[in-house]
């Protein structure tokens, strides 16, 4: 697995780490998780093992489990076995939650291949994610009842908040907060639950535990604004998928909630575009150079750095140091990434 930010010279990991000792303990105990991932993805069929084996092979930066390996760290066993362990959970869940997602996205592109939904059909996308999914909670089952009960509590939201997306909000609900509800349930609650797993089974406080989970759960809502300004922004080959899928399947995120709110004068045909069916490539294609080149995109930054600069300060709860100085920097990438 090369990850999508790997630069000559560093050791791999998804966000890079300052302290040199602290990088390379991550990224050799990033070996053991890809090792062991690869053994979980592994079916007595060797077509069900082809299916699940597809994307985990085509990449991802494997940004949870990173985060449950560091916060790991801010507890008194990061080495632990377990934490291996739930580093493997997180991704295996992220990975079902992609089969399915490019279901609903009629996404052809995944971590640069083709999706499982374009490569065989959604039948094959779907049962090959909910394999997955039964993979990292049979796996979560080793980490005890606490951890189960926290894994279902978790898949409960981000379906949750899939599900919601496809629901435009009621007349008086207002959209920002009805996206935010989304994301945050869609993806923060797994991020979330990475930095919180991470703390429990590195063997921290409850007090750290519990800043690091509302750590995540910021930097997971942060993660998922940016890929959001990514899929205006990006092309293919950074992203590894379709730039402009939102908007061709109708789904209002930050850029476009803003550019709506913004009230221009000169914005007629973008918000008349916005309000119509995007299917057309002539039409998506100048809805998405419009709104490219609109001030909302820079609104939409200012937001997400702001959203960094609240979980960096819920850091206090740590010692000062390479741990909390990771997490800073994390933060704050997360906020700027460009892959
Ligand atoms: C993609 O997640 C889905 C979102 C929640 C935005 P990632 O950007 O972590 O995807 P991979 O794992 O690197 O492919
Ligand atoms: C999906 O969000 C998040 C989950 C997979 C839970 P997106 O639809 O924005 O993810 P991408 O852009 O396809 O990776
Ligand atoms: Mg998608
Ligand atoms: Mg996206």
């Amino acid at each position: 697995m090369t990850p999508a930010t790997a630069r000559p010279g560093d050791v791999g990991l998804a966000m890079p780490v300052t302290d040199r000792v602290l990088a390379r303990r991550l990224a050799d105990r990033m070996q053991v998780v890809e090792r062991t991932l690869a053994g979980h993805v592994q079916s007595r069929a060797p077509f069900v093992t082809d299916a699940a084996s597809h994307l985990m092979e085509a990449g991802g930066k494997r940004f949870r489990p990173l985060l449950v390996l560091l916060a790991a760290e801010a507890g008194t066993h990061p080495d632990s076995d377990d934490v291996i362990t739930a580093a493997c959970v997180v991704e295996l869940t992220h990975l079902a939650s992609l089969y399915h997602d490019d279901v609903m996205d009629e996404a052809a592109l995944r971590r640069g291949a083709e999706s499982a939904n374009a490569r065989w059909d959604n039948h094959v996308a779907i049962l090959t994610g909910d394999f997955l999914f039964s993979k990292s909670s049979e796996l979560t089952a080793e980490l005890g009842a606490d951890a189960v009960r926290i894994q279902a509590r978790t898949f409960t939201r981000l379906v949750e908040g899939q599900i919601q997306e496809t629901v435009k909000p009621g007349a008086d609900d207002d959209p920002l907060e009805h996206y935010l509800d989304v994301i945050a349930g869609k993806t923060g609650s797994l991020i979330a639950t990475s930095a919180r797993y991470g703390a429990r089974f590195g063997g921290a406080t409850t007090q750290v535990e519990e800043a690091l989970t509302a750590y995540g759960d910021i930097v997971g809502t942060a993660f998922q604004l940016s890929d959001d300004i990514l899929d205006v922004v990006s092309d293919s080959g950074e992203s590894g998928k379709t730039p402009g899928t939102d908007l061709r399947e109708g789904v209002p995120t930050l850029p476009v909630l803003m550019a709506q709110a913004s009230l221009r004068p000169e914005d007629g045909r973008l918000l008349q575009l916005l309000d119509s069916d995007l299917s057309d490539d002539g039409l998506h294609a100048e809805a998405l150079r419009l709104l490219r080149a609109h001030p909302a995109m820079d609104r939409a930054r200012a937001y997400v750095v702001a959203r960094a600069q609240e979980a960096k300060g819920l850091l206090t709860a740590l010692p000062v140091g390479p741990v909390r100085e990771a997490l800073e920097n994390f933060a704050d990438l997360v906020a700027t990434r460009t892959t």
